[in-house]
C-alpha cells in the first residue's frame, strides 16, 4: 500500500473465491475511484484464487487480476496483496479468516463469518491479536434509508423505541427442486435460514438499535431433500429437474422473539424477527418496521429507495409519508445527482468497500467488524439453542462489538 500526500493511491487487492460475492467485491473496489474520488483510494487487482480452475481463470482473464491460482494460500502469501476479500462458502470462513489475520492482511469477509459462534469468535480473536482491520458483508446497513433511520433513532426523533418487526423473506429455495447448493449442507454452511438470512436481520436491527440480550426462537425445515449441485457450478437459485436427491441438513425457516439490552438505544424494547428461504412471493424482502413513542419508520429492500416515516401524531396529515432517495440520506449523493433516481443492491457493496478501505487507511471506523459478526453469531446460536430447548436464552455480550460505532454523521475522513 503506497501513500501519496495523504491519499492512498495503490491498495493491492487479493480475492478468495470467485462466485457471486467475489465478483461483486471486485466490481465494488473498482468503482471506488469514480464514486468517491475525494478519498484518493486506488485499489489494484493483484491476486485471486478459486478451487474451480475456470473461475480462477475468469478472475485473471475477465475480472483483470494480475495473478490467479487454485490455492488461497498463494493469495495470502503474496507480498503485493495489501487487503483480502474472503468470499468463500461459510464453512471455510474460520480457516481462511484466521489465516488472513495470521498473514497480517486486513480482510473483508462475507457474512455470516463461520458456521457458528465459536468459529466467529476464533476469527474475531485472530483479527484482534493481529491488529488487522476487518469488515463484514452486512450490505443492507448501508442503504441510505437505513442510515437515515439510524440517525432518527440516535437523535431521539422516534421517541422511546418500543418494538421492532424485521424479516428476511427470500424465496431462493421456494422451488422444491431448487438445487442442494452448499447452503443446505451443515458442514459447509452451518445453519440454514438462521445463519444465511436471519444473520442479516440481526445485524440490521443491532445496527439501528443496539445489542440484543435475550432470545427465544423456533425453526423448521419444509423440504427435506433436494437435487445435488456440485461445488463451483451454478448458483443457489438453480432448479434441477431430474437430479440425484440428498438430504437438506439445516433449517428453511426461523422466527425469534428478542429483547434489547439495557445499554442499547432500544433498552427494554422487543423485536420479532423472521427469516425464510422457501417463502413464495417475497424475493429479497429484508426489511423492518420500528415503532417509537413519537414516530415510526418502515423500510424493505424490495423498495430500497422508499422510506416510510411517521413523525409525531395528530393533524390532518397524520400517518406515513413516503420519502424517496435524496441527498440528505446516507451516501445517496455519491451515486445520484438528484432525488428519486433509484440506487441498487450493488451500490451498497461499493459503500461497504469504501467503509472498509477508509478504516484500513487510518480514517473513520464506520465499517462492520468481525466483532459485530461475532455478536450476531451469538444471537443466532442462542436462537438455535432456544429452538431445541424451548426456553429463553441469554446472549453473551461481545465487548468489542460496536455495531457501526456511534457516529450519526456521514463519513468524510479520507485517512
Ligand atoms: N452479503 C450478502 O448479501 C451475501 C450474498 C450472497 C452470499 N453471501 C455470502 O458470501 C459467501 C459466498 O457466497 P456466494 O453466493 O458468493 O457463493 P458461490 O457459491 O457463488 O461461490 C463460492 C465460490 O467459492 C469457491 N470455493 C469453494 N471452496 C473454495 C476454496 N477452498 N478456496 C477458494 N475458493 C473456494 C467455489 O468454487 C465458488 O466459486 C457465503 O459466506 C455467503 O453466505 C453474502
Amino acid at each position: 500500500m503506497t501513500s501519496n500526500g495523504g491519499t492512498h493511491d495503490d491498495i493491492g487487492v487479493g480475492l478468495i473465491s470467485v462466485g457471486w460475492m467475489g465478483k461483486l467485491h471486485t466490481r465494488s473496489y473498482e468503482a471506488l475511484p469514480y464514486v468517491y474520488p475525494e478519498l484518493g483510494l486506488r485499489p489494484r487487482l493483484v491476486h485471486a484464487a478459486d478451487t474451480a480452475p475456470d473461475r480462477a481463470q475468469y478472475a485473471r482473464d475477465v475480472l483483470g487480476y494480475a495473478k490467479a491460482s487454485t490455492d488461497y494460500h498463494e493469495v495470502l502469501a503474496d507480498p503485493d496483496v495489501d487487503v483480502v476479500s474472503i468470499c468463500a462458502p461459510t464453512g471455510l470462513h474460520r480457516e481462511i479468516g484466521v489465516a488472513a489475520a495470521d498473514a497480517g492482511k486486513p480482510f473483508w469477509i462475507e457474512k455470516p463469518v463461520g458456521r457458528d459462534a465459536k468459529e466467529a469468535a476464533d476469527v474475531a480473536a485472530a483479527a484482534q491479536s493481529a491488529g488487522v482491520v476487518t469488515s463484514v458483508g452486512y450490505n443492507y446497513r448501508h442503504a441510505p434509508a437505513v442510515e437515515h433511520v439510524r440517525e432518527l433513532v440516535m437523535n431521539g426523533e422516534l421517541g422511546r423505541i418500543t418494538n421492532v418487526r424485521a424479516v428476511f423473506f427470500n424465496g431462493y429455495a421456494s422451488e422444491p427442486k431448487g438445487a442442494l447448493s452448499w447452503r443446505f449442507i451443515r458442514d459447509l454452511a452451518g445453519f440454514g435460514a438462521l445463519g444465511d438470512l436471519l444473520s442479516h436481520v440481526v445485524d440490521l436491527v443491532q445496527y439501528l438499535l443496539g445489542r440484543i440480550s435475550d432470545v427465544t426462537a423456533l425453526t423448521s425445515t419444509i423440504y427435506t431433500e433436494r437435487p445435488i449441485l456440485p461445488m463451483g457450478s451454478g448458483t443457489h437459485f438453480a432448479v434441477i429437474e431430474d437430479g440425484e436427491l440428498a438430504p437438506v441438513e439445516n433449517d428453511d425457516y426461523a422466527a425469534a422473539l428478542v429483547r434489547f439490552a439495557p445499554d442499547s438505544r432500544a433498552a427494554g424494547a422487543v423485536g420479532t424477527l423472521e427469516a425464510s428461504r422457501i417463502i413464495v412471493g417475497p424475493q429479497c424482502g429484508i426489511g423492518f418496521e420500528i415503532y417509537g413513542t413519537e414516530g415510526s419508520a418502515a423500510w424493505n429492500f424490495e423498495q430500497m429507495n422508499e422510506l416510510r416515516i411517521c413523525l409525531g401524531r395528530g393533524g390532518p396529515h397524520f400517518g406515513y409519508t413516503t420519502v424517496l432517495g435524496n441527498s440528505h440520506l446516507g451516501d445517496y449523493a455519491h451515486f445520484q445527482p438528484g432525488p428519486g433516481t433509484s440506487m441498487g443492491h450493488d451500490d451498497l457493496k461499493v459503500i461497504e468497500a469504501k467503509k472498509f478501505l477508509v478504516a484500513v487507511t487510518g480514517g473513520e471506523r464506520r465499517n462492520s467488524t468481525v466483532d459485530d459478526a461475532h455478536h450476531v453469531a451469538e444471537v443466532i446460536a442462542a436462537a438455535a439453542a432456544s429452538s431445541e430447548r424451548g426456553t429463553w436464552q441469554q446472549v453473551p455480550a461481545v465487548p468489542a462489538a460496536a455495531f457501526g460505532g456511534d457516529a450519526a454523521t456521514p463519513v468524510t475522513a479520507t485517512g
